[in-house]
């Protein structure tokens, strides 16, 4: 397997500055998760003379957008942009950048600026090369690395979600300050923002997500109550063990990180994490690991998506069909049921406050002892 270094850096958080977007006309493609959260906070930041909205007409986007009293741009006035932050769907990019609004840029006889949130279309489509040349002047990405809900949320709770920063074209030489206009506006900097490769992000990005996130955790909480529910354990208990305590042990890592998670569980569970926990992801899975970070980095998997979409993701739909007809959704919905939202809240908030994480340790540890809380926490399935 190849082995590159691929480097990066924080970005001084004194560099923030909303200067290089004064006087754009700043053009949000698409009003889903991230349109509408960047949308609203580069209008609250007062970014560039002006923010406005494009999107599909009839979608239900438009009619947030209208709602959130965003003008909706009509197809005639697509070019009349400086910066565009495109928000609609990866595998749309390519085609509606390429087919519709580059052509309505040169025939307004103009160049433009385009910042993308993650950068998958440009290192695995062909707009990567037709973004290097007009009517593009600068092609960035301020990727952050939160849904557009958090986005939102943490900006008007005064902060904001992290994000990576990277540059793919740049005519002007601003397009790194650009770049740091827009994750100023989107408030990034309060939490930090990282600059790398555009391809390095759509690289660990797609993995994160195939790897732990997504793909990883799903299928190893299916294969986990699938063992239990097979070997004749009630299907709620399998499913209230196994996922639904899942979010205690996050809210510990978030907080923590792994060690600091593992100081705060019982011996028991610590003991049992570290002897069980690499059988698991053992020999087979480091394997697959690899094979799935070939396969994003080869292009394989973007080529794969993009023909998937174009032959109406009929492989996509049918998994899709298949995983929400799992046993273990209608374990959850009747856990969920009977979890009421109160406890769950405080037990995610609870390390220090009686929540309770696996082993059932809950509590900070006194003086950092590992493992030394008491068993009293609450089970967030029991109520
Ligand atoms: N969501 C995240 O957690 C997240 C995090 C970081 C980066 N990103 C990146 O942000 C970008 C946007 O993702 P998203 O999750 O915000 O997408 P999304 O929620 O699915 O929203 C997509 C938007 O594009 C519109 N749209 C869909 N198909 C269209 C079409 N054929 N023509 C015109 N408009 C169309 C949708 O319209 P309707 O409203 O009518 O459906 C919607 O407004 C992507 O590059 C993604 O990788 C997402």
């Amino acid at each position: 397997m190849r082995s590159e270094a691929h480097s990066g850096e924080w970005i001084d958080p004194a560099r923030a500055t909303l200067a290089p977007l004064a006087e754009r006309e700043i053009v949000v493609l698409g009003y889903g998760s991230q349109g509408r959260a960047q949308a609203l906070n580069l209008r609250d930041a007062g970014a560039g003379r002006r923010v406005r909205v494009w999107t599909r007409p009839e979608g239900p986007g438009a009619r947030q957008a209208i709602a959130d009293g965003f003008p909706l741009l009509g197809d005639d006035d697509l070019g009349c942009g400086d910066l565009y932050c495109c928000l609609l769907p990866d595998e749309l990019h390519a085609e509606f950048l390429m087919r519709t609004l580059a052509p309505a840029l040169t025939a307004a006889g103009r160049e433009a600026e385009l910042c993308f949130a993650h950068g998958f279309s440009l290192a695995f489509t062909p707009l990567g090369a037709a973004a290097r040349r007009p009517p593009w002047r600068e092609v960035f990405l301020v990727a952050p690395s939160g849904p557009g809900e958090d986005v939102r949320r943490a900006r008007l709770a005064g902060g904001g979600v992290p994000a990576f920063l990277g540059v793919w074209h740049d005519a002007s030489g601003e397009a790194r300050q650009r770049a740091i206009g827009v994750a100023t506006a989107l408030g990034a900097f309060a939490a930090g923002v990282f600059a790398t490769e555009v391809r390095t992000e759509a690289v660990v990005d797609l993995f994160g997500e195939q790897a732990v996130l997504c793909g990883g955790v799903s299928a190893l909480l299916a294969a986990a109550f699938d063992t239990l529910v097979t070997a004749g354990y009630p299907p709620e208990m399998a499913y209230a063990e196994c996922i639904q305590q899942l979010h205690l042990t996050v809210g510990l890592i978030e907080r923590h990180g792994i060690a600091g998670m593992r100081a705060r569980i019982s011996p028991t569970a610590r003991f049992g994490d570290l002897t069980r926990g690499p059988r698991i992801v053992g020999a087979a899975t480091r394997s697959a690991l690899r094979r799935v970070l070939e396969e994003i980095e080869s292009g394989h998997f973007a080529h794969e998506w993009v023909e998937e979409q174009r032959r109406g993701a009929p492989r996509f739909a049918a998994a899709e069909r298949e995983a929400v007809a799992d046993p273990l959704e209608a374990a959850g919905r009747e856990v969920r049921r009977r979890a009421t939202r109160a406890v769950g809240d405080e037990s995610r908030a609870g390390v220090g406050g009686g929540g309770d994480g696996p082993g059932k340790t809950g509590g900070e540890p006194p003086g950092g002892a590992p493992g030394a809380g008491s068993a009293a926490g609450e089970n967030p399935v029991d109520s």
